[in-house]
């Protein structure tokens, strides 16, 4: 018997995953509080993000207010102003419990921190340990979970589905009210075996789903798994069509997944983009030039190598201090370095490259899903805080606003809710091992190669048309592999790749017009639209 038991399971080991546990556990050391992560614990986004967390910090010269109107305008009147609110004036108490924590920012000479500036702020405000805030903040929680007995992490473990009515035999719609979630089926990936892991309370926070597209910051990880599985269980997902891509990763000739990203702290920092020839050209595009918000910086740059015919355009840090520049951006000065770019004499090679989902799991101001017992947390979510477009440097602080609301969530309700006994083992009757995993690895190539000449940057009608037909087929030709196969964590990746590619396409296709990341050359225009949960 393959059936464990817990009080609380939390997928994913981000900095959603990993403060929800920690403030779970601070509250309610009887509880037992188990975290899984699909491959080592700290293999996250969380751990790559460089240029920090957004917080309004120095009160001589910022104020909420200020923040708040960022992050509107960013989202082009598509936040929830409530959202907003919360995660503004929460996020300097989360930000000071990270310091507390353990987590190092940056100081300046008078011991202050060191704020920098990124796209779309009006003020200095992103506080950040070097271009390495995320590997600092993901150590940090990491090591503060250490210290908890009730915290057990589980690694090299994948969720495939999480348990519901439906795995008891009844019959689950997207219009029914009262989904419940008794746990989530995990495939052991040291055996290969499925586990059942039955909780009180669940949480998703299984980040992102940049890998359907072919270049992407987003580390190997980010399949869209918990979108995908909360899709199947017929919960509630919205605005997937906002996919953000970031203006600046470096253009490696050589490909390489992930994308290596050039953060926009330098061009807070003063770096200037420039046509390869050495042309400035944001002027054309928005009065905040370099540092206009991301969606406007990344058409810009995919309109001038569009009509340029080229393949990147160029970062001019030349002008910059060398000294300053290198003691910033450590990481980046030597990753340039590493492909015989100088920064400090030659302009760095930059082009889009996908980089963060502002839909996903639809969420209450609580991080409660449509679903009973099931919270999402984190990337994998859409609470409303981005609207249309997210502001740089507000994930990381959603994540960690949102899990201290779960928390105290949790707090307040989990004494009343009992495990569900009689739940089914995982059924693999029927199922062989894969002859051919070149299936599952063209098939992937497929979907990124889709994604990315149809569902991109710029959309249209015809493209999205041609990229839902392709997909179409894709899934029938999946669906039947996963009916008949043993599972392997490739097959399910994949099968997670193609919904998030389908919901993607299926909210860019429903939008009618043109708004923050989703442009279509269709519906140029932006225009009272609303565009509900996806069915
Ligand atoms: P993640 O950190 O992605 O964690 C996901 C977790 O879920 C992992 O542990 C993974 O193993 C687990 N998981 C996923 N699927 C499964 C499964 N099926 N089974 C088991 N486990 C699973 N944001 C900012 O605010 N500031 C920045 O400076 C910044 N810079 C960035 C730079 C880069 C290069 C990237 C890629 C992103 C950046 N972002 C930044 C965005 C930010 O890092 C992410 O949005 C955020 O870290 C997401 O955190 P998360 O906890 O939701 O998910
Ligand atoms: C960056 O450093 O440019 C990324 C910041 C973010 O994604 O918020």
């Amino acid at each position: 018997m393959s059936v464990y038991k817990t009080d609380v399971l939390i997928i994913g080991t981000g900095i959603a995953g990993l403060s929800t546990a920690i403030q779970l556990a601070i509250r309610r050391p009887d509880l037992k509080i188990s975290l899984v992560s699909k491959s080592v614990k700290e293999e996250t986004n969380t751990r790559y993000a460089q240029g920090g967390i957004a917080a309004v910090w120095d009160l001589g010269e910022d104020d909420s207010s200020k923040h708040i109107a960022d992050t509107k305008d960013a989202g082009d009147d598509l936040c929830d102003p409530q959202i907003v609110d919360i995660v503004v004036n929460e996020g300097p108490e989360r930000v000071r419990e990270l310091i507390e924590w353990g987590t190092r920012f940056d100081k300046d000479q008078k011991n202050e921190y060191d704020l920098a500036m990124e796209g779309g702020h009006s003020e200095k405000r992103i506080l950040h340990y070097r271009d390495l805030t995320g590997a600092e903040i993901e150590r940090a929680l990491l090591e503060k979970c250490v210290g908890y007995k009730n915290i057990t992490i589980l690694e090299h473990y994948y969720a495939i589905d999480v348990i519901t009515q439906h795995h008891l035999g009844y019959t689950v719609t997207r219009v029914m009210n009262d989904i419940q979630c008794y746990g989530v089926y995990l495939l052991n990936l040291q055996n290969l075996m499925v586990e059942t892991h039955l909780a009180k309370l669940i949480v998703l926070a299984t980040g992102g789903a940049g890998q359907i597209y072919k270049a992407t910051t987003n580390p190997t990880i980010s399949t869209g798994d918990g979108i995908a599985m909360m899709y199947r269980a017929k919960g509630h997902v919205e605005n997937m069509e906002f996919v953000q891509f970031h203006p600046t990763s470096l253009f490696n000739p050589k490909g390489e997944n992930p994308s290596f990203l050039i953060s926009e702290a330098v061009r807070g920092f003063g770096g200037i983009l420039k046509t390869r020839d050495g042309k400035e050209f944001m002027h054309k595009y928005d009065d905040r030039l370099s540092l206009a918000p991301r969606d406007i910086v990344a058409r810009a740059i995919d309109s001038e190598m569009k009509a340029r015919g080229e393949d990147y355009v160029s970062l001019d840090c030349r002008h910059l201090d060398p000294q300053a520049f290198a003691a910033h951006f450590p990481t980046i000065y030597h990753k340039c370095l590493s492909i015989g770019i100088d920064p400090m004499q030659e302009m760095i090679p930059v082009v889009p490259a996908c980089h963060y989902f502002c839909g996903g799991i639809k969420v209450d101001a609580n991080g409660h899903t449509n679903i009973q017992n099931l919270y999402a947390c984190g990337e994998s979510t859409s609470t409303g805080l981005h609207g249309a477009n997210r502001l740089a440097s507000n994930s990381l602080l959603e994540g960690a606003v949102f899990a201290h609301r779960i928390a105290q969530d949790i707090v307040s309700t989990i004494d009343r809710i009992e495990l569900k006994p009689g739940i089914p083992e995982w059924d693999a009757r029927g199922t062989t091992d894969p002859k051919e995993m070149v299936l599952i690895t063209q098939s992937i190539k497929e979907l990124k190669e889709i994604m990315s000449y149809y569902v991109g940057i710029v959309r249209s009608n015809v493209r999205l048309k041609r990229a839902m037909d392709r997909l179409q087929l894709l899934y029938m030709e999946t669906e039947e592999l996963y009916n008949n196969t043993t599972l392997s964590p490739q097959l399910c990746e994949l099968r997670n790749l193609i919904t998030n590619g389908y919901l993607v396409t299926r909210s860019a296709s429903i939008r009618k017009e043109s708004r923050g990341l989703h442009f279509t050359t269709d519906f140029p225009d932006k225009h009272a639209f609303t565009q509900g949960t996806l069915l």
